[in-house]
């Protein structure tokens, strides 16, 4: 943890570290959050995403300001990449001084940019802290707990993260509820998620299931995108798939031949608008996104995670959201698709999920003193 001065007294400004698709949906609700408060702020981009359809084009979509550098660090392995924005960052940190560095989720910019600040001793903010799959093989869960421990502020999305934390020896005062800055970003965007609109554009029938899938476990392993193949062309016997196709999984995909069915429809990555309106028009989801199991919970459309564990329990909790594996895949869908959804548990969203969490994360960043 940092030991330099309070935020507000010192400081040269709050600095935003995003990189990849999910940064820049949880970042534009604080950034905009901050910019009503007259904040100094400032947005580096790592460049860990770099495609228009990965990352331009939600700040096209959001509003959000152009990033005041884009560090153009790109793909590699996790040894290679993680360094690569380890250099670029200090540089960057060491140039700017900033007074507070806030970082969003679990992606390798996260984790570089909390570890380069601590050993700048620069105060860093984690939005999304304390969320844990339990599960070390996932490089997310890795990232979220290196992170966690060299936050500052720990911004926690859902009441269980709070428990997290505290097992790990995170001091509560460390720790805020905030709500759900990713749900600002959908909730402050509702009017303009037209599915109609979409299906008509894009020539989609009136029933389709839209799926996304782009995690290590289900992706890099052919024979495992095989499989995953077999079970979305058995779904599209039944109703029309329709896949944004995120990149990583591009090329297995492909070899795979999971376009060859004729009801199944591969897309490139969507803009953010386009991407909701499509979750909003269809009768479910496949995916094992993190954003996705959220937004699903909040739109009401029926969610199937392709995982074995989740870090938001919350979205089964108090959401639509299930998880399966690929054997019970197609007869979970099938039940969906016959209108048998799991009852929700809880009675309503998950609490403080309700469109302020970036006016809350502005306002501790902006009072927050040691
Ligand atoms: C990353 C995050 C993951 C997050 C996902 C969101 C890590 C470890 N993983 O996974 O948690 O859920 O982003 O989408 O940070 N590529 C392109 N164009 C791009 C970006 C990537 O073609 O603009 C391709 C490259 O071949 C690259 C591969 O996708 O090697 C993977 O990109 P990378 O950023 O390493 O991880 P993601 O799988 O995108
Ligand atoms: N998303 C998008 N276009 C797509 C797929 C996803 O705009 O083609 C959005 C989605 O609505 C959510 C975010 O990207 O807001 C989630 O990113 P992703 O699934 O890549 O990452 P994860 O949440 O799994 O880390």
């Amino acid at each position: 943890m940092a030991t330099s001065a309070p935020l507000g007294s010192q400081d040269t400004g709050i600095v935003h570290v995003v990189g990849a698709r999910p940064n820049f949906v949880k970042a534009a609700p604080v950034v905009s959050a901050l910019r009503g408060r007259g904040a100094h702020q400032s947005v580096v981009h790592t460049g860990q995403h770099y495609d228009d359809r990965m990352s331009a084009v939600f700040f096209r979509d959001l509003g959000l300001p152009t990033p005041d550098v884009d560090l153009g660090v790109g793909s590699g392995s996790h040894a290679a990449q993680t360094a690569a924005l380890m250099v670029g960052l200090e540089e960057e940190f060491s140039r700017r001084e900033p007074g507070m560095v806030v970082v969003y989720g679990d992606v390798n910019s996260t984790v570089a940019a909390a570890l380069v600040a601590a050993k700048l001793h620069i105060p860093v903010a984690h939005v999304e802290a304390g969320l844990r799959s339990f599960d070390n093989t996932m490089p997310e869960e890795i990232n979220r707990r290196v992170t966690d421990q060299l936050s500052d502020l720990c911004f926690a999305t859902s009441p269980e993260a709070i428990g997290h934390l505290a097992a790990e020896g995170i001091s509560p005062d460390r720790v805020h509820l905030v709500g759900n800055p990713m749900i600002d970003t959908l909730l402050g965007n509702l009017d303009r998620f037209d599915a109609d609109a979409l299906r008509a554009r894009l020539g989609l029938p009136e029933r389709y299931v839209a799926a996304t899938l782009h995690r290590p476990a289900n992706v890099d392993d052919p024979d495992n995108v095989a499989r995953l193949t077999a079970r979305l062309h058995e779904i599209a016997d039944l109703a029309d798939v329709v896949m944004p196709v995120h990149p990583r999984g591009k090329a297995a995909f492909d070899r795979a031949g999971l376009g060859d069915h004729p009801r199944v429809r591969l897309l490139e990555p969507l803009g953010y608008l386009d991407f909701v309106a499509l979750t909003r028009g269809a009768a479910a989801v496949v995916t094992d996104s993190g954003g996705v199991q959220e937004e699903t919970t909040i739109l009401g459309v029926p969610c199937l995670t392709l995982r074995p564990n989740t870090e938001r329990p919350v979205t089964i909790t108090h959401g639509t959201n299930q998880l399966v594996t690929e054997a019970d895949l197609l007869p979970t869908v099938t039940k969906v698709l016959h209108g048998q959804t799991p009852e929700r548990i809880g009675d309503d969203t998950p609490p403080l999920w309700d469109g302020r969490a970036g006016e809350r994360i502005a306002s501790v960043l902006t009072q927050w003193s040691r």
